[in-house]
């Protein structure tokens, strides 16, 4: 497996910015002709990991969000989002469904399950006090036509 294509970014945690890193992420992928359907996948899973990192992360504070992504020659896109920001104090539970620590933000709970039915995996790493990064990966059809 062979990286063919790589991208970084980094923007402050302003609720503005999610639709920006979204844009970006699509466009990045664009590259491998996905379908709308894949990349409409893409874009909101990129969205829930952004919004846990803008919400839950830095707690409405300001802090940086950073995000890598990667394209292999397998066309699979693998796609990091990182904060420095509070950190997941026990991942599994944070990961069920409707779990949230934010009910006052009229959070439903449910990024982590939109972003596993949308991608093929996602990885949480995190460290209290330290901070988050979620990996996506996703492959992308390649279309004969
Ligand atoms: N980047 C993050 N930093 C700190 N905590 C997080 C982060 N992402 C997710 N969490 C924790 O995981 C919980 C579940 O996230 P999620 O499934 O997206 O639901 P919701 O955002 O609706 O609460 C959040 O309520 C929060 O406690
Ligand atoms: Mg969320």
């Amino acid at each position: 497996m062979n990286t063919v294509n790589e991208m970084s970014l980094s923007f402050l945690s302003k609720s503005c910015n999610e639709a920006f890193a979204r844009s970006v992420v699509a466009a990045f992928v664009m590259n491998l002709d996905p379908t709308i359907n894949e990349l409409s996948d893409i874009k909101t899973a990129v969205s829930e990991a952004v919004t846990n990192s803008i919400v839950h992360g830095y707690k409405r504070s300001s802090g940086i969000i950073y995000i890598k992504g990667k394209i292999t020659d397998e066309n699979k896109v693998i796609i990091k989002i990182r904060d420095k920001g509070c950190g997941i104090e026990d991942i599994k539970k944070a990961m069920e469904p409707l779990f949230t620590t934010a009910p006052e933000e009229e959070r439903a709970g449910l990024g982590f399950a939109v972003m596993q039915s949308f991608c093929d995996k996602v990885k949480v790493k995190s460290t209290v006090n330290k901070g988050t990064t979620i990996t996506l990966e996703k492959t992308i059809s390649v279309q004969n036509d």
